[in-house]
């Protein structure tokens, strides 16, 4: 029987939670361009869980002064918004800004440096405006133009006020969802487009920090990366070299060059070698590409990624997918999170952190995003309503545990913010899982926190709490 012991972060650790736009906000009454989410809903509402839109989901644009005060009542001192981009520019994400979401987001803001929140603001977390992407979304360089100055928009009227910037929340996702594996709108199977579709995000990225560049902000600017570490079945050559490639593909892809400046040479050979490399790329998108990169770095971090060699032949006649080189591997014994069906490996959080030391010149970093969605959580109320969730509080100590470990083996954390604050909108899962610290009654909009919000703000005050360090392995 070993002891706990206090674990303790660093001075102004950064403690908060994440959401976007499109999952919490609701349409509201400022105007707003149609979402690439709300046409898709009004194409295929059987896509999405129970029928559920993003027209009101948690409706914070009506309740957000409530909210601010509950992010303070669970231990907030930082927490991740993202602006809309069609609420900005209603007129299809171009044309003349929004007087109206110039002042919702500014009294938000304000309302959040006030209580002592800092911003850290997002500004695309997968919401392109439908009619861009009519215009061929990010296959498009107009499209890029007219982020870069919504980008820039956001800069000169929100920069006082924004205490870190982000071009980007999980740019890989609307590839793999839009044209890998069908769970973004618009549903193409084609890697080439998405292939495009990626540099031009990443060129989008670049120019976003350029135009930063040009104000004198105390901010920083960066992007928000989905990270697994990857691990092969076994360290037999034909597993690692399905680990390698695996990684190339959902790592290195925009780690690379949206922190360094550069695009694995593996990984453009393996592209070329396949004609998958993107058809509209110049040397001067490169040089743009490698002389701005992201000043600091969020890690999601929910799950592992574990592959091994092919059992069987690819068929050559199918659509060129990463899996022609590898298969997911089902580890025996793995711990699961089976209402999601996302594996719960927590030591992944140090691994994929100690990488980011080792291989990333050490650049100033946070947990952007960590959490567990759970079904059907109100099995767990108690007779006054709250949601006695001690599966999260372990599931934030184990994380939190070897994100500590990771501090102690010299990794550039400044926080941990967990996905999420109130129960939002999952996009397709639309209120199926539940991630927050405070519960929400979708018929009422009432909002009670939850046994774990209560943990997040003692977890807050105290900058750290007890655990069992000599269960960590490294
Ligand atoms: C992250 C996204 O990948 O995971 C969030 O940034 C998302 O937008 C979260 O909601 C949880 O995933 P899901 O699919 O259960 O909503």
């Amino acid at each position: 029987m070993t002891e706990k012991k206090r674990i303790t972060f660093p001075e102004n650790f950064w403690w908060g939670s994440a959401w976007s736009a499109e999952q919490a906000e609701g349409r509201g009454e400022t105007g707003k361009a149609e979402t690439v989410w709300e046409r898709w809903y009004k194409e295929q509402p059987y896509r999405f869980y129970n029928r559920i839109d993003s027209s009101i989901t948690t409706d914070h644009i009506h309740r957000y002064k409530e909210d601010v005060q509950l992010m303070k009542e669970t231990g907030h001192n930082s927490f991740r918004v993202s602006i809309s981009w069609a609420r900005m520019f209603p007129d299809d994400g171009v044309g003349t800004v929004n007087p109206k979401a110039i002042a919702f987001y500014k009294d938000l803001f304000t309302e959040m440096n006030q209580n002592g929140i800092k911003v850290f603001a997002n500004l695309y977390h997968f919401d392109m405006p439908a009619k861009l992407q009519d215009k061929g979304g990010w296959e498009s360089r107009d499209v890029v133009d007219a982020y870069v100055h919504f980008a820039d928009t956001c800069f000169k009227e929100f920069g006082d006020l924004v205490y870190h910037w982000f071009t980007f929340n999980e740019p890989l996702g609307p590839i793999l969802g839009s044209y890998l594996e069908d769970f973004h709108y618009p549903n193409i199977i084609d890697f080439k487009r998405g292939a495009q579709a990626a540099f031009f995000t990443i060129l989008a990225h670049a120019k976003a920090i350029q135009a930063f560049k040009k104000y004198s902000f105390e901010s920083k600017i960066g992007v928000i990366l989905n990270l697994s570490p990857t691990f092969p079945r076994s360290q037999n050559p034909a597993d690692v070299q399905a680990a390698k490639i695996a990684d190339l593909f959902y790592t290195r892809s925009f780690l690379d060059p949206m922190v360094k400046g550069e695009f694995p040479s593996a990984l453009v050979d393996l592209l070329a070698q396949n004609q998958q490399l993107p058809a509209d790329y110049t040397e001067s998108d490169l040089t743009i590409i490698s002389e701005n990169t992201a000043q600091i770095l969020g890690l999601n971090y929910y799950e592992p990624r574990r592959v091994k060699a092919r059992s069987s032949a690819v068929n050559p006649e199918s659509p060129f997918l990463p899996e022609w080189f590898f298969e997911p591997h089902i580890m025996p014994g793995r711990r699961m999170n089976e209402y999601r069906g996302w594996e719960i490996y927590e030591k992944g959080i140090h691994d994929l952190c100690m990488d980011i030391k080792n291989n990333y010149g050490n650049i100033e970093s946070f947990i952007s995003e960590n959490g567990m969605g759970v079904a059907n959580e109100e099995r767990f109320m108690d007779e006054s309503g709250q949601v006695i969730d001690d599966y999260r509080i372990d599931f934030i100590k184990d994380h939190l545990a070897y994100l500590w470990l990771a501090i102690e083996d010299g990794c550039n954390i400044k926080g941990y913010h967990l996905w999420t604050f109130i129960d939002c909108w999952s996009w397709i899962n639309s209120y199926k899982n539940r991630y927050g610290l405070v519960s929400l009654d979708l018929p009422t909009q009432k909002r009670t926190i939850k046994k774990s919000g209560e943990f997040y703000k003692q977890l807050s005050d105290d900058n750290g709490f007890d655990y069992d360090v000599d269960l960590l392995v490294r």
